[in-house]
């Protein structure tokens, strides 16, 4: 059967995509971050989306995304931040190999900065990613087989151990 290898999945500034990007080159697969399938189904940054058609147009892209990558891509699959609040996504995240990329305010806030390609953060960075946080780490953590805390280290290093998790089969 078709599937990822390894699923991120994890808050804004968790470094999904960065540390999914080093996995996939360390582990000779393809990386495809679910943003990106959003961004090349609607043509348009995640950003225009939110403010064009609005969060439930984005989601239901997301969905629709998520489902088509789980069911065909067998690289490394980073998924957006809220992409586990759809209940049909986490049915579905069951049985794959999901890494829960951990991440404390101050490394979150400090990796996203104050850029606009962050809807959902926009105004108030910090107060967002805390109520965000606080709201969805019980999602993550249940749609996980491991958690990777990664605050203070590079991305690098967060590659590292989901490597060594992902191919360490005492742990399946
Ligand atoms: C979102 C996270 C973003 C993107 C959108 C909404 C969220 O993805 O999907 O801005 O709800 O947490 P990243 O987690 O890759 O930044």
């Amino acid at each position: 059967m078709t599937r990822p290898r390894v699923v991120l999945v994890g808050s804004m500034g968790a470094g999904k995509t960065t540390v999914g990007g080093l996995l996939a080159s360390g582990l000779g697969l393809e990386f495809l971050d679910t943003d990106h399938l959003v961004e090349a189904s609607a043509g348009k940054p995640v950003a225009e989306i939110f403010v064009d058609d609005g969060e439930q147009h984005f989601r239901a892209l997301e969905r629709v995304a998520v489902a088509d990558a789980l069911r065909s891509h067998e690289g490394v699959l980073a998924l957006g931040g809220g992409a586990v609040l759809d209940g049909s996504t986490r049915e579905l995240l069951d049985g794959h190999r999901v890494v829960f990329l951990q991440v404390g305010l101050a490394d979150a806030a400090s990796r996203v900065g104050l850029g606009v390609s962050r809807p959902l953060l926009l105004g108030n960075v910090r107060g967002r990613i805390k109520q965000l946080l606080d709201e969805r780490t019980p999602i993550y953590t249940s749609v996980a087989r491991w958690t990777v805390a990664t605050d203070g280290l590079s991305a690098a290093e967060v590659a590292e151990k989901v490597r060594l998790l992902v191919q360490d089969g005492a742990h399946e």
